[in-house]
């Protein structure tokens, strides 16, 4: 998929804070990410999120929103951290609150009850094997017609250190445009991924 050049430097904006060195990032056919995200196990990376958890958590913390304070409490989707080249190329967990929980099992044309909340943390390992927190994606499901050029989803992204890049219901709005257009091809699905294959944790 090509990205608007307004997508890309949203991504470099992100990977910028996110103190990522823009030389790692590869701005060819549009798209943006980590060259060469550094390829460690799943037992390492596991372990690498365990200890970052707290610091991350803290962070998005300060946001004062929610879920950016409580998800971690919230039933864990995958088996390790996986790399997720449409948020940037980081490692990403997927978690959902107890409303979502028929998130690992929706039937096609089947939707989440309003009240799900489903946030995505995020960290990036450089190829220099360094370690830093990502941003925190958030979907909400909302309201029968609250927010109808969105399939009643809020999108939300939170920057590591609890700023707020983006509400699809508030502040930069605009910026957030992205996420639906992308999330619009699951429509059968609530509008959802779900988790890689080979990171479903059972
Ligand atoms: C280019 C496509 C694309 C864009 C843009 C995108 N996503 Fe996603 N999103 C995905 C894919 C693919 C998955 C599942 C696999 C993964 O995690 O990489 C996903 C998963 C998620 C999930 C877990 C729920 C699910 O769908 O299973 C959340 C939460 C999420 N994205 C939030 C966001 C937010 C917030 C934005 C905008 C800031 C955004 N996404 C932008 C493709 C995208």
């Amino acid at each position: 998929m090509r990205m608007s050049q307004a997508v890309c430097s949203t991504v470099l904006a992100i990977l910028a804070v996110a103190g990522v060195n823009a030389a790692e990032i590869d701005e060819d056919g549009g798209h943006l990410k980590i060259e060469d995200p550094a390829r460690v196990g799943d037992p390492e990376r596991v372990a690498i999120y365990q200890k970052m958890r707290d610091q991350m958590v803290g962070g998005y913390a300060l946001s004062q929103y929610p879920a950016a304070k409580g998800y971690t409490k919230w039933r864990l989707y995958n088996s390790a951290p996986y790399l997720s080249a449409t948020h940037g190329n980081r490692y990403v967990n997927n978690y959902a609150n107890a409303r979502a929980g028929d998130y690992g099992s929706l039937a096609a044309g089947a939707r989440l009850p309003a009240g799900s909340v489903l946030a995505k943390d995020s960290f990036t390992i450089t190829s220099e094997d360094k370690v830093f927190p990502g941003a925190l994606f958030v979907m909400e499901k909302l309201a029968d017609g609250a927010s109808p050029d969105n399939a009643d989803w809020r999108y939300v992204m939170i920057m590591p250190d609890g700023s707020l890049f983006g509400d699809s219901m508030g502040d930069g709005a605009e910026e957030m445009v992205f996420c639906h257009a992308c999330h619009k091809v699951k429509a059968n699905k609530d509008y959802l991924y779900f988790v890689p294959k080979k990171y479903r944790r059972e």
